[in-house]
């Protein structure tokens, strides 16, 4: 057993993860498609030690405490049973954005968490094993672990990971990151899956999914933004209106974001080709080709609300680097 670390890039998704057949497995209740995204980051080192009491995590400079240190805990014991030891782990976990924004996504955490684990155990898992492995840490992290533009379908334990559907440079498809808050959210989303169900709209949305994610795909492998764009829209709106109206109501949105909203549909009416995407969280991704993202970048750069703007496109998959972080 040695020292392994691992990187991952963060990823957002077009066809969304809201709501879970199985809390205790991560099984979603619909597949859903995303986009890994090169600016945004995880580095994550893990060494298993004889000899240490307990897991120590590291998360920035801070150690992990509460329930993002039971997370870590709870995903070294996936690793350590796999592998069958008994040792506890030192691990130390990096960002390269602003740690604490909405942006923090467990997505990055989770598969690089996973890699860096299961390589410093001794297992060399293939990109599906490890992709399941990810996914009971987190159930977005599984789309982390391919490279580029990835499917997470599947309804079972052994079925359900993530798979690259086209490389990054397939399609330099960009992600302009309004940034209108760096607070943490009062509701995560572990959380959020589960209130999904109280919502009257949950299976309504549940039934528009085969439909949206049949056009995001096709607007995928033609790389046409014009036919993907409004069905990442309808996604997006339609698991907030599922936010909105479950029990007790989740509202993401700060006056920035409806700003942004506001902005993008205008500016499409204009000519420019942009659609908007929000996880659970104030931030907008707004989705266009390489071409607008210079002037997109100024623009909302420029809106009352927006305190960063953060620009990435296709990422790459969860890979070893020669280099740790202790
Ligand atoms: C709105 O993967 O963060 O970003 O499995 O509880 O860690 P856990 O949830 P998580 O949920 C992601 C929700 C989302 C949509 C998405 O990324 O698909």
């Amino acid at each position: 057993m040695g020292k392994a670390t691992a990187v991952a890039n963060a990823n957002i998704a077009f066809v969304k993860y809201w709501g879970r057949i199985d809390d205790a497995l991560n099984l979603p209740a619909n597949p859903s498609l995303s986009m890994n995204l090169a600016a945004l980051t995880t580095t994550t080192t893990v060494e298993f030690r004889s000899g240490l009491p307990a897991d120590v995590a590291m998360i920035g400079d801070q150690p992990a405490t509460g329930q993002s240190l039971a997370r870590v805990v709870e995903h070294l014991d996936r690793v350590r049973s796999m592998v069958g030891i008994e040792e506890r782990a030192w691990m130390a976990s990096r960002n390269d954005f602003p740690a604490g924004t909405g942006l923090a996504s467990s997505s990055s955490a989770f598969a690089a968490l996973s890699l860096a684990a299961a390589s410093s155990a001794g297992l060399d898992l293939g990109e599906s094993a490890l992709s399941r492995l990810a996914r009971l840490g987190s159930g977005s992290a599984c789309r982390s672990v391919p490279a580029g533009f990835a499917l997470w379908e599947g309804d079972g334990d052994e079925s359900s990971f993530a798979r690259q559907l086209v490389p990054p440079e397939y399609w330099d498809l960009q992600d302009i990151i309004a940034v209108v808050s760096y607070q943490h959210k009062a509701v995560g989303s572990y959380n959020g899956h589960a209130l999904a169900r109280s919502s009257p709209f949950y299976t309504a949305r549940l039934g528009a999914v085969p439909g949206l994610l049949a056009s995001v795909r096709m607007g995928l492998e033609g790389r046409d933004l014009l036919s993907m764009g409004p069905a990442v829209e309808a996604d997006a709106l339609a698991i907030h209106g599922v936010m909105l109206t479950s029990q007790p109501s989740l509202l993401y949105w700060l006056p920035g974001t409806v700003a942004v909203l506001r902005a993008v549909h205008a500016w499409r009416q204009e000519g420019l080709s942009v659609y908007f995407t929000l996880d659970a969280g104030p931030n907008v991704h707004c989705i266009c080709e390489k071409a607008s993202a210079a002037t997109l970048e100024e623009r909302l750069g420029n809106l009352p609300g927006v305190q960063d703007v953060i620009v990435s496109g296709p990422g790459g998959g969860a890979r070893l680097v020669e280099y740790h972080l202790f």
